[in-house]
């Protein structure tokens, strides 16, 4: 094990936030963890560093998750379940199915981050979720010096949700994950953005890598690229009111777009309540909202943690102000 002090965590968050670890460690081997197990520094797990704000240094020790790997776990007619380490990059994951006619996560396609943050925190986009095809988890539980793995159900998935970011938060470091995909796809193109992108492309006959590209084509047009605006995808959740609520905001903004959950509650794009509060392109100093989306708020270079901190609060403030309704942050916060 080859343990830094003091090292920048600038080029391991998307955001590009520069704060100082105190220590620092890269974990390529499993069994290198029984070692950082017994040292005695408080343990911050970082994967793809794409949802999480950095808003102060870190006194402790941050393991960066460098596990990699791609197995055929089994196989039938139907499936063909893959075993990935977790520190593999998932864009990459999705490449590797759809070159191979492999369906269940082409929607998925250009989520920055790793395999490990992909249960975590159920990403999701364009009527997908990973859950679908989560078959099980693998992590090393810190407490108990031991491997375990959690299958699906045991995951107690939900909207960006999952046990990981529970009862288990801080307490398992997860080391793979088996994604069973399919032999003989079903499309999933509800999302309207996505059949709109398939019918420009001129594609009639939907496919996995057609629905991939389509999806790609989506998100580079409409969210910021890390690589060129620092930023963590979506800021806060989609919140979800019940339809009394919902009928009644429906009075004053008839525009109010929305997608039923179940009877009685109903989602609303944060998005859409962010920008009409007046935030979308916001700006100050080197920090902002996206000017594309409204969900993302962006670092053009040297915005501090705390900065992004305090702008994302006066937006929780201002949605609570105009609709009554509480947002929720969906990055992670250290
Ligand atoms: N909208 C606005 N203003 C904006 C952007 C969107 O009013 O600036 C409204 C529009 O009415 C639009 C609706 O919001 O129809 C939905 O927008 P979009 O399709 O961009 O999706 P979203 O609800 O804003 C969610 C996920 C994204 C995912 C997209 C596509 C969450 C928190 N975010 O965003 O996930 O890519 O759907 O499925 O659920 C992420 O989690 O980091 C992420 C990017």
């Amino acid at each position: 094990m080859n343990l830094q002090q003091n090292v920048s965590l600038k080029p391991y968050n998307t955001f590009g936030i520069d704060v100082i670890a105190e220590y620092f460690t890269e974990l390529n081997d499993i069994n290198a963890l029984q070692e950082i197990t017994d040292l005695p520094h408080q343990k911050y797990i970082l994967g793809g560093g794409s949802n999480i704000l950095l808003t102060e240094p870190v006194s402790g020790l941050v393991v960066h998750n460098t596990l990699k790997g791609i197995t055929i776990e089994k196989e039938d007619a139907n499936n063909i379940w893959l075993n990935v380490q977790a520190g593999e990059v998932w864009h990459d994951v999705v490449l590797y199915a759809i070159n191979r006619g492999l369906g269940g996560i082409e929607n998925l396609a250009l989520i920055p981050g790793t395999v490990g943050a992909t249960p975590m925190q159920n990403i999701g986009a364009y009527g997908v979720e990973v859950k679908e095809t989560i078959e099980s988890v693998t992590f090393w539980y810190w407490k108990e010096k031991t491997f375990l793995t959690y299958s699906n159900r045991e995951c107690a998935f939900g909207y960006r949700d999952s046990i990981f970011k529970r009862q288990l938060k801080d307490k398992a470091f997860i080391t793979s994950v088996v994604y069973k995909l399919s032999k003989k796809p079903t499309y999933n193109t509800s999302y309207g953005a996505v059949a709109q992108e398939l019918e420009s492309m001129g594609v009639h006959a939907p496919s996995v890598k057609a629905i991939a590209y389509a999806v790609m084509n989506i998100r580079t047009s409409k969210l910021p690229d890390p690589k060129m605006i620092g930023n963590a995808g979506s800021f806060f959740k989609n919140p979800t009111i019940t339809k009394k609520q919902f009928e009644k905001l429906r009075t004053q903004y008839d525009s109010i777009p929305s997608y039923p959950v179940n009877e009685e509650l109903i989602k609303i794009p944060a998005a859409w309540l962010i920008e009409r509060c007046g935030w979308k392109g916001y700006k100050t100093g080197d920090i902002g909202v996206h000017a594309k989306q409204a969900l993302v708020l962006v670092n053009y270079g040297n915005g501090k943690g705390k900065e992004i901190w305090k702008l994302s609060g006066d937006i929780l403030k201002s949605v609570k102000e105009k609709f009554d309704i509480e947002l929720e942050r969906e990055v992670q916060v250290w």
